[in-house]
């Protein structure tokens, strides 16, 4: 028996990198695993490598910022897997400038996604949590929410903004027994951060107690805590996997 054997779960940009992370570590603990990307074909490459663990998934193309398209798509993840247990909203993007610089499309985008998304969804399968009584919704953070970072206005403000999302939701759902918790992650090696030079990587691991860039896996790891019944009475929590970088 795996730690979320049985449960359903539902993973944005769960393609690569943290989200990829998080959806096979879930299956791995037994949970069938609805992935849900732009890059479907991607999104479909992990599917494939779940089912190979013997439990069941489906790739969903999905845009988080477009309402219409989430509502159908959670439709399309109930009428297969019957339930939601776990949400993981993971789809997250930059476009990083300086505040001066920063362009209205490059603001807009980065709320669209990462913090109207993140409600979007947070709103489609809430609903079905509360009338299961029972769920965990996982918010991918990150420590510029909790910092800040030159360069970084609107993806700090996402960032922060769902903090604040998994706090006055988790104080509307917990009668509910619905929980809902926020990671933090640091400085974390995926293609988000590949396209940083080495100056500025070289740069942030200084900041870094730990003196090292963490892993997907580092993020997954917390992720299944927060899923699985180990995190019973926690919620509303914000959880740094960040090598000591923010504290
Ligand atoms: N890598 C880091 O150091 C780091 C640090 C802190 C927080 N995070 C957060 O972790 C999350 C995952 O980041 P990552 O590093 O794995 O990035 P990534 O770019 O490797 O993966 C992001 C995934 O989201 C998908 N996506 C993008 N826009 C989407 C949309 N509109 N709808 C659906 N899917 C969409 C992409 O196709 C991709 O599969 C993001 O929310 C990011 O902000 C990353």
């Amino acid at each position: 028996m795996g730690l979320v054997s049985g449960k359903v779960a539902l993973v944005t940009g769960g393609a690569q990198g943290i989200g990829e992370a998080i959806s096979m570590t879930l299956a791995k603990e037994g949970a069938a695993v609805a992935i849900l990307d732009v890059n479907l074909e991607k999104a479909q490459e992990t599917a494939v490598n779940i089912k190979k663990l013997g439990v069941d998934s489906e790739a969903f193309k999905c845009d988080v910022s477009n309402v219409a398209d989430v509502e159908t798509t959670v439709e399309k993840v109930v009428d297969r897997f019957k339930k939601i247990d776990i949400l993981v909203n993971n789809a997250g993007i930059t476009r990083d400038n300086l505040l001066i610089r920063m362009s209205e499309q490059e603001w807009d985008l980065v709320i669209a996604i990462n913090l109207k998304g993140t409600f979007n969804f947070t709103q489609k399968v809430g609903r079905i949590m509360m009338k299961q009584r029972s769920g965990s919704i996982i918010n991918i953070s990150s420590v510029i929410g909790l910092m800040g970072n030159a360069g970084q206005t609107n993806y700090a403000a996402t960032k922060a903004g769902v903090i604040g999302i998994t706090k006055s939701v988790a104080k509307e759902l917990g009668s509910r027994n619905v929980r809902v918790n926020a990671i933090c992650p640091g400085y974390i090696q995926t293609a988000m951060t590949d396209k940083l030079s080495e100056e500025v990587k070289a740069k942030m691991i200084e900041l870094i107690p730990a003196k090292k860039m963490g892993l997907p896996q580092d993020v997954a790891n917390a992720a299944l805590f927060l899923a699985s019944d180990l995190s019973a009475y926690t919620t509303g929590e914000t959880i740094r996997v960040d090598g000591g970088m923010a504290m």
